[in-house]
């Protein structure tokens, strides 16, 4: 593999949600060009099939290579908890394949040890125990609780946010008896960071609520800096394709995003 730092950054997700850790990548790695694929025309991967979403994600890294992208960045718990070792396996000679899940797991792991952790997230990615066998895989004895909040993505997409709707939702799944206790949360869905104050507030900020989106950013500065991949001044614009596009997707995209972008519908599944 010979990559060089001015090629750009591959990221990709089920659809938007993975645009809270392009955010924070655009943000500490600001010379870095940004290649978007959001698969809109699948979401949710939240409660596809394994097969299905390692079908997607195999598709999609393809399309970010021939894009000569120097990483695949799987910014989606879903598809880094069923996809993730396979892309690695096929791809990882050709750029660097990276996830959301492992970079969370050593900073909770490093700085959390003791503490009983509570995961939430999709359907699959709770179902996969990707975060629970992970901490346990470092630390053994770990106390670590996970549980589906499957609602938690159509809630955001439709903008129920900071409002009674979404209170009473939160409220319903963080007060379950499984999640007693805990100190620390994983937000496990890159949708998450757009309800991590709400939550805060809902544990009247006495525990850590963690989401992988500054976390996965800096783990990426580190790596590129490891490997001399950095890029040293941004010579092309970001680029942001979906699947699939409406009106709809563009707002939603300006909510995951912090400035405007322009998505592009790719033909990848004509
Ligand atoms: N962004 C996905 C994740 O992080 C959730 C949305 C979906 O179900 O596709 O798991």
């Amino acid at each position: 593999m010979r990559l060089q730092p001015d090629q750009p950054l591959g990221i990709f997700d089920s659809g938007l949600g993975g645009l809270t850790v392009a955010s924070a990548i655009k943000q500490l790695l600001p010379d870095e060009q940004i290649i978007y694929f959001g698969d809109t025309a699948h979401l949710p991967y939240g409660d596809k099939s394994s097969d299905s979403i390692i079908h997607y994600s195999g598709k999609i890294a393809e399309f970010l290579l021939e894009r000569n992208c120097k990483t695949v960045l799987v910014a989606c718990n879903t598809a880094s908890a069923t996809a993730y070792a396979g892309l690695l396996d096929k791809f990882g000679d050709k750029a660097l394949v990276m996830d959301v899940i492992d970079p969370v797991v050593d900073y909770v792991t490093e700085k959390f040890p003791s503490s009983k952790t509570g995961v939430i997230g999709t359907k699959n990615t709770i179902n996969s125990n990707t975060y629970p066998l992970n901490i346990r895989e470092k630390i053994p004895v770990a106390n670590v609780v996970s549980m589906a909040t499957p609602l938690l993505v159509p809630m955001i997409e439709e903008g129920f946010i900071y409002d009674d709707i979404s209170n009473a939702i939160i409220r319903s799944y963080l007060s379950n008896e499984l999640l007693d206790g805990i100190e620390v949360l994983i937000l496990g869905c890159t949708h998450y960071p757009i309800i991590k104050n709400q939550i805060r507030k809902y544990y009247n900020f006495r525990i850590e609520v963690i989401d992988s989106a500054e976390i996965v950013a800096r783990h990426l500065k580190e790596k590129l800096a490891s490997e001399n991949l950095l890029a040293s001044e941004r010579k092309s614009e970001d680029l942001f394709y979906v699947s699939d596009f409406t009106e709809y997707f563009g707002k939603i995209a300006r909510m995951f995003f912090d400035s405007n972008i322009n998505l592009s519908k790719s033909d990848l599944w004509k």
